[in-house]
């Protein structure tokens, strides 16, 4: 068998994904989400896991750094990276809405400014329906943005909606459905399909 290297997403999600490959009976020995150690190994040095920042993890899948990658469906999205995505693990699930201020409807003519971290996601949204916009793409706290004057509306992601409701926000309308998924390099997906395949097979078993 061949090693493999899995970019594991650092985050909310983090922690139920490592659970549920101790499930499938892949352990990391001195893995904590807290830990500011990189790279682990499992107990028979078979997968080398590097814990990486969220976004960034479709693309060391797409350029081989990786051969295996966990991560939400939002961050596979906005870097359009181009690797195959198999299996959804149900974790961390949440939606892409746009929402705004709660008295507010949402505008479906004008030209609109909207403030989020994934300027792809928001423009392919509002191409699909034929509304120019312009993105100010924000790192975080996005939802200030409508609130100071500084967007219209917001592209972002809600999952209990307590960030929204908490800055007088309500979701307008929503855009997808996203969870962690399991996404391949697409070399690696030929040259170590049996190693790929086995993992898919026994984290599938640890979901049902
Ligand atoms: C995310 C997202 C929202 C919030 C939604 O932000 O961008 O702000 O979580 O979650 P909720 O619906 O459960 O309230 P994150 O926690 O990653 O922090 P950030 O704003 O600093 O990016």
């Amino acid at each position: 068998m061949q090693s493999i290297t899995l970019a594991l997403a650092k985050g909310r999600p983090a922690k139920s994904t490592i659970d549920l490959l101790e499930k499938t009976g892949i352990h990391f020995k001195d893995f904590h989400e807290k830990s500011r150690k990189l790279v682990f190994y499992n107990d028979d040095r078979t997968i080398k896991l590097i814990f990486v920042k969220a976004i960034d993890v479709p693309t060391y899948v797409d350029k081989g750094a990786a051969d295996i990658g966990i991560v939400g469906k939002d961050n596979i999205l906005e870097s359009q990276a181009d690797v195959y995505e198999l299996l959804d693990l149900g974790i961390g699930k949440c939606k892409f809405a746009v929402a705004g201020k709660e008295e507010q409807a949402l505008e479906q003519s004008r030209h609109l400014t909207i403030a989020t971290k994934y300027p792809n996601i928001a423009k392919k949204h509002f191409d699909k329906k034929g509304q120019s916009i312009e993105v100010v793409k924000l790192n975080g706290s996005v939802e200030l943005a409508p609130l100071i004057g500084m967007a219209d509306y917001i592209v972002d992601i809600v999952e209990t909606g307590n960030t929204l409701k908490e800055n007088g926000l309500t979701v307008l309308e929503d855009i997808e459905q996203i969870s962690t998924r399991l996404i391949v390099n697409k070399a690696s997906f030929a040259t170590k399909s049996a190693e790929v395949q086995q993992l898919i097979s026994q984290l599938k078993s640890a979901l049902e």
